[in-house]
């Protein structure tokens, strides 16, 4: 009789601050499960100078893979080694991994919320005018792989008009679909969107965000990519009689994707 050979345990984790709230041990948990992967996923919380201490100590245990989230994405990035374009567009990265010893980067946040939107909520954003609201981190980190679906336009309208141009510059020269940026204030005057997507930092912080009646048409959808509370913009949405999601599923979505890269099928 032989013995059955040990089981792998794997490492991940998540690392920010705060990281209490962050709901992505759970997820990774089923993910693993439905695998018949034996995953130990932890959070770990992580002050600006010893970040980077951290991830290498991680990867130098044996860690499988890391989850980056508030506010390190962009710090993260900067550590990388080798990066996907979605990470180089968006200049951050949520997913991080070792490949021949060398840290290797992704952002699947754009990725995530495309299928999110397409799939989950059966939203095809091919044709849409799209809305984005917000100019940080959130914002530059979905543009990209947005635009990929081939909406019909984005126009991106942020407190500080100025960071909104800077992305369209930047993001301008690699997609077709015609980018515009603006103030909040322009929006007064503004069209009517298909889809308004919330990337402020407004519901995380409880700040108001007023928002004008006539962004919305009757078929206008809206998606806040802050998950797990009633927010300002959620609000808004119930207000204009329009379909609205929290940003759950995107928050599921990009964590298959992270999933998928540290155990491939
Ligand atoms: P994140 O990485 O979550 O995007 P961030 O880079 O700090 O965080 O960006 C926060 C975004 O929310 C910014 O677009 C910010 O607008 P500014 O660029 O003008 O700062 C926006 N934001 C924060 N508080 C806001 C408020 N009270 N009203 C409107 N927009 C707000």
């Amino acid at each position: 009789m032989t013995d059955k050979p040990p089981t792998t345990t794997y490492r991940c984790a998540v690392i920010g601050n705060p990281i209490a709230h962050s709901r992505s041990p759970d997820i990774h948990a089923a993910f693993a499960q439905a695998r018949g992967i034996n995953l130990q996923y932890d959070r770990i919380l992580a002050e600006a100078e010893n970040f980077a201490a951290i991830v290498a100590q991680f990867f130098a245990d044996g860690g499988r893979g890391l989850n980056i989230t508030l506010p390190y994405k962009e710090t993260a990035y900067r550590l990388c080694e080798q990066t996907s374009a979605d990470a180089r567009l968006a200049e951050a990265v949520n997913t991080l991994w070792q490949e021949n010893g060398k840290l290797c980067g992704d952002n699947t946040d754009g990725r995530g919320l495309r299928h999110a939107l397409e799939h989950e909520h059966a939203y095809p954003l091919a044709g849409k005018h799209i809305l984005i609201l917000g100019a940080g981190g959130a914002a530059r980190g979905v543009i990209a792989p947005l635009c990929a679906a081939r909406p019909a336009s984005l126009h991106i309208a942020n407190r500080t008009a100025a960071k909104a141009a800077a992305i369209i510059a930047a993001q301008q020269p690699h997609t077709t679909v015609p980018l515009t940026a603006g103030s909040l204030e322009d929006l007064a005057a503004a069209p009517a969107y298909d889809l308004i997507i919330n990337a402020t930092s407004t519901g995380l912080t409880d700040q108001p965000l007023a928002l004008p009646a006539n962004l919305a048409h009757c078929n206008s959808r809206a998606y806040d990519m802050q998950y797990g509370k009633s927010t300002p913009f959620l609000a808004w949405a119930a207000a204009q009689q329009i379909t609205a999601h929290d940003g759950y599923s995107m928050l599921v979505a990009q964590a298959r994707l992270s999933f998928q890269q540290w155990f491939p099928l």
